[in-house]
């Protein structure tokens, strides 16, 4: 079992397994970054596995991979059957935009992946385009329909902003509703990559405007999840990320490895260590204690509450938000 210095459980561990991304996302990645981390500085698909097996062995039982737009990265299905034949009772998901869906769900699927969560800001073309700075709906839409076909379990995730797609947070629940998938709504997290022109709206802001259409209740977090869960009068349960409140750190299981190697132990914070050297030498016990080290220094909570101008150094295209 692996415990944090705060007494917490971490069995969650993120794989960010590549930063770029085809999209250009607002509140992530507005512009393309200066420099791309050089292609020979990522960690081989080997390479990472040899610590997920390890981390996996330690008390990890939950991996999701991430990226940037993870679908990218040649062979990802490859990759997810390493995983999953190394233990099939992993919790095994993957958080993608959605964009190359279409063409990878099926083998995705056939891998061992079980579960997806898709970004979907809008139902608007001309909204998602602005959000994602390219046409993306159609596609995305797309692939989230042959994500459904094959048999993968799907959560959309939105991303509330002010004045461009605030208008749409019921519309996004009645089109998750209808086809009996989960919405969560996630607060932007300021950071310092993030366009400075948007503003996010606040878990009680997308709260009020869903109870413009339906009465809901709270039913509350499951597990260590972030997500807080509610439940229209009509029994539909939908999730809320709230990151600016602090009981979403108390519970914290997760932590987080880049496609270069760094583990990571809070999203809000730089702080990070290097597991590269201990993977490329396959020296296990080597990557097990920087592990372990990472875990005593997890923070106790981020600080997007602590002011209004409060936000992340961290580029979350890095560390799959
Ligand atoms: N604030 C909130 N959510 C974000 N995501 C990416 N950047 C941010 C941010 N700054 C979310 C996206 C996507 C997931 C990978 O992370 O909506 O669904
Ligand atoms: Fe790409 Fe996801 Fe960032 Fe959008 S939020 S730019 S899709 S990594």
């Amino acid at each position: 079992m692996l415990i944090d210095g705060h007494g917490r459980k971490v069995d969650y561990l993120r794989v960010s397994v590549t930063e770029r991304c085809n999209f250009r996302c607002q509140y992530c990645m507005p512009d393309k970054p200066f420099s791309w981390v050089p292609r020979e500085n990522l960690l081989s698909f080997e390479e990472l596995f040899l610590f997920i097996k390890a981390a996996m062995d330690e008390g990890i039982t939950k991996v999701r991979i991430t990226g940037g737009e993870p679908l990218l990265r040649e062979g990802l299905d490859k990759f997810v059957g390493m995983i999953y034949k190394h233990n099939n009772d992993v919790d095994l998901a993957l958080t993608t935009n959605g964009y190359l869906l279409k063409q990878t769900a099926q083998k995705l699927k056939d891998a061992g992946l079980k579960r997806l969560n898709i970004s979907l800001d809008s139902l608007k073309p001309e909204i998602a385009q602005k959000i994602a700075q390219k046409n993306v709906l159609k596609d995305v839409l797309e692939g989230i329909e042959t994500a459904l076909k094959v048999g993968l379990k799907v959560k959309i995730n939105m991303v509330p902003l002010k004045g461009i797609n605030d208008d749409e947070i019921v519309d996004i629940l009645d089109f998750c509703k209808a086809r009996g998938i989960e919405v969560r709504y996630i607060e932007y997290m300021e950071n310092a990559l993030a366009s400075t022109e948007i503003k996010g709206l606040l878990g009680k802001e997308i709260l009020d405007k869903v109870k413009e259409k339906y009465v809901i209740n709270k039913v509350g977090r499951e597990g260590a999840s972030p997500s807080f869960s509610y439940l229209t009068d009509d029994g539909y349960k939908f999730g809320l990320i709230d990151p600016h409140k602090h009981d979403f750190c108390e519970d914290c299981n997760r932590i987080r490895l880049t496609a270069e190697g760094n583990l990571i132990p809070c999203l809000y914070f730089d702080e990070a260590m290097s597991i590269k050297e201990a993977v490329k030498e396959g020296d296990v016990p080597k990557a097990v204690e920087v592990l372990r080290q990472v875990l005593k220094d997890k923070p106790e909570k981020n600080r997007w509450d602590e002011d209004d101008n409060e936000s992340s150094a961290r580029a979350f295209y890095e560390t799959g938000g």
